[in-house]
Parts: C-alpha cells; sequence; structure tokens
C-alpha cells in the first residue's frame, strides 16, 4: 500500500524532483536488493496494465535502505548518516510496526539526532491494545513531538467515501435538518471483509475484531456521522467535533454488553464458491478471539438521544462489503392506508456504500404507474449517485496516496488527534470489560456467513434488521 501509493504520488508528479525514501526493517537487504523487492510487488499490486517501468524506476531510485531495529545506535546513526544533508530540508518518519516499538524507535531517532522541530511523525494504527498503553505510546511520542507533528494514521479516513459524508452533510442543504433524532431512526455501520486471517496471524491473535476494526475505523466513521458541524474545515474545528462525539458513546457495563454485542469466530465454510478453514485450523490452536463482532449502541447527547447505532464487522463474510445506512423513521401520518398505518410505505433510506463500489443511495417511496383503482399503490425506488460513474475517468485513489501526501504537506486533519485515539480506547475498555465480567464467549459462525444468528436477533429484536 504505501510504496504503490508513493509510486502514484510520484507519476502524477505530486512529489518533489529530489524526494528520498529511507526504508527501514530488521532485515539486512542492500540498496538494490531491496529495490528489487518492492519493484516485484508493485508490479504485482498495481497490475501490469498500470505499471509503468519508467515510473517505476524513478521511484526505486530514490530509495534506499538501512537495516535498524529499536534501540541499535549504530544502526540509527547510518541513517542519519544517509540523510546527513537533507535534515533541514524537512524529514517524514513513518512507522508501521506493532506499537511496542513506536516509542522505542522515536527515541532511537532522537539520539541519532534525526528528531528536529520540523520533523513529522506517523504511526500505523493500532496505537496500543488499551487505555494505559495507548497512553504510554502517546506519551512516549509527545515528549520527542509536539502533538501537530504527529499523525496518527488511520486509512479510512483516506477513503474518499468516508471524506465524501462530510461533503454530504455539509455541503447539501438536505440532510442536516434532518440529520438528528426527530428524523432519523437508526444508523448502520457495516464492513465486512471476505478475507481470513492473511497470514497475519501472530498480529491478530489475542486482538481480534474489536480492537482491529471497531476501535478506529468504523468509530471514526462513527463519529464522522454523528459529529455536529464544524465550524471550518480545519484540522482542529473538524477533530473537536469528532472528539465530542466519542467522549459521548455510552460506556458498556456487562449486563449491556452481554445484551447488546455478540462475538462470533469463522469456523470452516465456503466464501465466493471457495472452501475455507476454520479460523483455529489457520492458527493451529484453540483461541477465543473473535472475528465478527456486531453491537448496538448510543450517542448520549441531544442530536442522538434514543437514536441505536448498530456497528459489524467481520472477517469470512459472504461478500466484502462496507456501508453506512440512515434508516429515517416512518412519515408522521399516512395517507394512503385504507386499513390502518403502512399500506407499503417503506420509511427513507439513505446507503453510502464505501466498498465494494462508492456510491450513495436514498431510498424514497413514489407512486406506481397505473389507474389506482383499488387505492394508490406507493413503491420504494432509489435516488442513486454512483460515484465512480459520476467522476468517470477521474482514478480512485489509494487511501494511504491522500494521507501521505497529508504528512508530507503538514495536513493533520485526516489524522486523528491524541484525545480521539483515548476516547476510542475508553469506550471499547468497557466493552472488554464487560465481556470479562459477563464472560461473553466468541461463537462459531460457518465461513461464508454475517455471523453468528446472535448479530441477527441483536438488531431484530428492535424491530429492525441488518441491510444487506
Ligand atoms: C486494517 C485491519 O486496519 O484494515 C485489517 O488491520 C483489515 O484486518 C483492513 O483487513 C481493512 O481495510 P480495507 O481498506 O481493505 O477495508
Amino acid at each position: 500500500m504505501l510504496f504503490a501509493s508513493l509510486y502514484n504520488l510520484m507519476r502524477d508528479g505530486l512529489l518533489p524532483d529530489d524526494f528520498m525514501i529511507v526504508a527501514s526493517g530488521r532485515s539486512e537487504h542492500s540498496d538494490d536488493e531491496f529495490r528489487a523487492e518492492v519493484d516485484v510487488a508493485l508490479a504485482q499490486y498495481i497490475g501490469q496494465e498500470h505499471y509503468d517501468r519508467v515510473a517505476a524506476q524513478a521511484l526505486l531510485s530514490r530509495i534506499v535502505y538501512c537495516a535498524a531495529e529499536a534501540g541499535k545506535g549504530d544502526q540509527f546513526a547510518c541513517i542519519a548518516s544517509r540523510v546527513a544533508d537533507r535534515k533541514d530540508r524537512g524529514l517524514a518518519v513513518y512507522m508501521s510496526t506493532p506499537p511496542s516499538l513506536f516509542g522505542p524507535t522515536a527515541q532511537s531517532l532522537a539520539a541519532a539526532g534525526l528528531v528536529t522541530p520540523s520533523t513529522r511523525i506517523a504511526m500505523e494504527k493500532p496505537i496500543g491494545k488499551d487505555l494505559a498503553s495507548s497512553k504510554e505510546v502517546n506519551n512516549a511520542i509527545g515528549a520527542l513531538f509536539e502533538e501537530d507533528r504527529i499523525f496518527r494514521v488511520d486509512h479510512y479516513l483516506g477513503k474518499e467515501t468516508v471524506q465524501n459524508l462530510i461533503a454530504l452533510r455539509f455541503g447539501n442543504m438536505l440532510f442536516e435538518p434532518l440529520w438528528n433524532a426527530n428524523a432519523i431512526d437508526h444508523v448502520q455501520i457495516t464492513v465486512g471483509e471476505t478475507v481470513g486471517l492473511e497470514g497475519r496471524v501472530s498480529y491478530y491473535d489475542g486482538v481480534g475484531a474489536l480492537r482491529d476494526m471497531v476501535q478506529n475505523h468504523m468509530l471514526q466513521i462513527l463519529s464522522i456521522i454523528a459529529m455536529e458541524p464544524p465550524a471550518r474545515y480545519d484540522p482542529t474545528a473538524v477533530r473537536d467535533e469528532k472528539v465530542k462525539v466519542l467522549r459521548s458513546l455510552r460506556p458498556f457495563t456487562a449486563e449491556m454488553a452481554k445484551q447488546n454485542s455478540v462475538r462470533g469466530q469463522y469456523g470452516g465454510g465456503a466464501v465466493n464458491g471457495e472452501i475455507v478453514k476454520g479460523y483455529t485450523e489457520e492458527l493451529g490452536q484453540a483461541s477465543d478471539t473473535e472475528t465478527f463482532v456486531a453491537l448496538k449502541t448510543h450517542i448520549d447527547n441531544w442530536r442522538w438521544a434514543g437514536v441505536p447505532f448498530y456497528l459489524r464487522t467481520g472477517k469470512r463474510m459472504p461478500t466484502r462489503h462496507s456501508e453506512i445506512m440512515i434508516r429515517f423513521k416512518p412519515v408522521a401520518h399516512s395517507i394512503f392506508a385504507k386499513n390502518g398505518f403502512g399500506s407499503g410505505l417503506e420509511p427513507n433510506t439513505l446507503i453510502i456504500r464505501l466498498q465494494p463500489q462508492e456510491n450513495i443511495r436514498l431510498t424514497v417511496m413514489a407512486k406506481e404507474p397505473g389507474l389506482d383503482r383499488g387505492g394508490v399503490k406507493l413503491r420504494e425506488v432509489g435516488l442513486d449517485v454512483s460515484l465512480t460513474t459520476a467522476f468517470a475517468g477521474q482514478r480512485r485513489r489509494i487511501a494511504y496516496e491522500r494521507l501521505l501526501l497529508d504528512l508530507i504537506e503538514g495536513d493533520p486533519t485526516l489524522f486523528v488527534r491524541r484525545d480521539e485515539v483515548e476516547a476510542q480506547w475508553q469506550w471499547i475498555d468497557s466493552l472488554i470489560a464487560g465481556w470479562h465480567e459477563a464472560e461473553v464467549k466468541a461463537v462459531p459462525y460457518a465461513a461464508g456467513n454475517w455471523g453468528p444468528s446472535s448479530a441477527i436477533a441483536l438488531i431484530e429484536r428492535d424491530g429492525a434488521s441488518w441491510h444487506e
């Protein structure tokens, strides 16, 4: 993702001509060996039809490699020597390591003289594994960098449709007056993936879907859906509003965790016609890690009083399908009902689809053509905005392209501020504590299903159902 994004940025002429990339990992490679590895990965990821040899060479020639492991001063000195004559030009460090290494790596960078007042540092989620450890990470990084130079990456914020949510809400008159508990019945956020562990066993086991997806991506989406209008589109105004939402999430008790959440773990099954192994089979041992989570929560503020937010995410779902669904309330009185309320009237629904295709769909009731001898017949029809069609010809960028460019240019709007991460963890910790106390175990589901049946019951108890 990172090199492919840099490749695209470079191809579009968005990086400075003398841009330089110092790549680091624990293993030893020469510059040429590492460049060759990146080249193979680029060709694979970008696809032969978009792979341009000249552009790839231009990127590869800017990459050098230095092996580095946190705490090894001589290795960091080697990095420093490679950028010695460029330090005053600005340096952005991108850490994509386990969170326990963020602090030690930053300290090693500082010891090698690589932390100057203009150095920026980016950290790929997860920031810790709970509130306490995220504070440790934030303190360690905060001791070396000012907050406005710390870029916490949540790649969902780099996705066009997530940014489009802000455009939709605040660039149109239509939605904002209705965007509250008076008109909205409930909100659903679904992020379904067909993939399983993808060779990430050592990271994923013990982490699980709640920490891997809900704590960051889904709560970021939720905060954008639910925030008050920021006064302007700038990093402080937007993040101030998001953090207020995160702090208004209703904390879980053990009883609520039992009633309002479901943990699942995939067993063997079939996804897209392919037979796949179960989680513990892939792992090679028993585990209670959840690969699916569904939950219901509330945002305890004036705008959202009484509006349930349903969240679900899982691996080995039937389709790769991510969307936000806003279900409006029914009209106050149906003039079409002959025998009581209803008569085919469905409440309006706004569906913002992130994956696989980006589109926005609003369902409205329309009259079915006809003479209506037996009474007016209405049918639900969709007003569709396919972003792929509306902006045909424009390449859909990888989320990281936007984020890397913002990091290089120093715009933190689409990065997560310390108080946001900590508010996210605080709420997640309440759910994890609830799970422990109430002994909520991961329930098996067959790969290729939308989680355990209890996830369906969770929403149907309230008279709603998951949008599929
Ligand atoms: C990552 C998670 O943050 O997001 C992965 O660690 C997950 O487990 C991925 O697969 C999903 O991202 P996307 O962009 O493919 O929806």
